[in-house]
């Protein structure tokens, strides 16, 4: 079995379904205690809850909140060594000329200002640490923009930037930011959407599929571990070819 990230402790921020489950289960067979933060821990009801796996209640958008679940994960694993800020909403699809004012500063709340406050309140145990490792899930909307979308294409393209100038920061202190921006992904949100969406946005990517949660999670892992050690501030993509840069 895979135990790279042994003796680790990470947060990774909405866990309870999705991606965000994939990546915590991934960080768990690589040997990672992981403390899963979500709003709605709804979904891990029956999950198995084993020594190296606790569900931690949040509002990433609450900076109270933030600081309370920070304390929780460290009296019960004692440190944090690694944060994924992959918790993300999408909001509505409509045009920008009607996109409503509450919608764009939920989603830049969540997505944006929510990632903002989980780097601010967890850096400061990190360079305790001498040592930390921060991987945000963007998207590669934020690189290319999608339409219909105008809140959450400026978020992730403020996720991207926020990781670029973070980076930059804490390099000092042994911490490394990077940043993942997939296409469209596999999960249980796609039973919500028509197969003609679906069909034009697999039409973008030269690969001719959609990302898949184990990509995702592969990828952070790895970004997470020691093999990973002269990037900092980077964009790694996972869009099947439709962002080459
Ligand atoms: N699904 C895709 O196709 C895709 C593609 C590229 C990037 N992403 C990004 O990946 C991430 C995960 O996406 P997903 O598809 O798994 O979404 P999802 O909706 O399945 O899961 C998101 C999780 O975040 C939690 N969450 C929402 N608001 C929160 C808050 N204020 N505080 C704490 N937790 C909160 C939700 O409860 C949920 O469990 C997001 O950042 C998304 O933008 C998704």
């Amino acid at each position: 079995m895979d135990q790279t990230l042994a003796g680790k402790t990470a947060v990774v921020t909405g866990a309870a379904r999705g991606i965000g489950l994939g990546i915590a289960e991934k960080l768990v067979r690589s040997g990672c205690r992981v403390a899963a933060w979500d709003i709605d821990l709804t979904p891990l009801i029956d999950a198995p809850m084993g020594q190296e796996f606790r569900q931690v209640q949040v509002d990433i958008t609450d900076l109270n909140s933030v600081t309370a679940a920070v304390e929780t994960t460290i009296k019960k694993f004692g440190t944090i060594d690694i944060l994924v800020n992959n918790a993300g909403i999408n909001g509505p699809t409509v045009a920008a000329w009607e996109y409503p004012e509450e919608a764009w500063d939920r989603v830049l709340a969540v997505d944006l200002k929510g990632v903002f406050l989980c780097c601010r309140q967890i850096i400061p145990t990190m360079r305790k640490n001498g040592s930390g490792r921060i991987i945000n899930v963007a998207s590669v909307v934020g690189k290319e923009g999608n339409p219909l979308a105008i809140a959450y294409s400026a978020a992730k393209a403020g996720v991207i930037g926020m990781t670029k100038s973070l980076a930059k920061e804490v390099v000092d202190d042994g911490i490394y930011v990077n940043c993942v921006t997939p296409a469209m992904t596999e999960t249980g949100l796609l039973e919500e959407m028509t197969a003609d969406y679906i069909a034009m946005v697999k039409a973008k990517i030269p690969m001719g599929r959609l990302c898949t949660v184990s990509e995702i999670a592969d990828m952070i892992a790895w970004i997470a571990g020691p093999q990973c050690s002269f990037t900092t501030g980077a964009v790694f993509d996972l869009s099947g070819g439709r962002a080459t840069y």
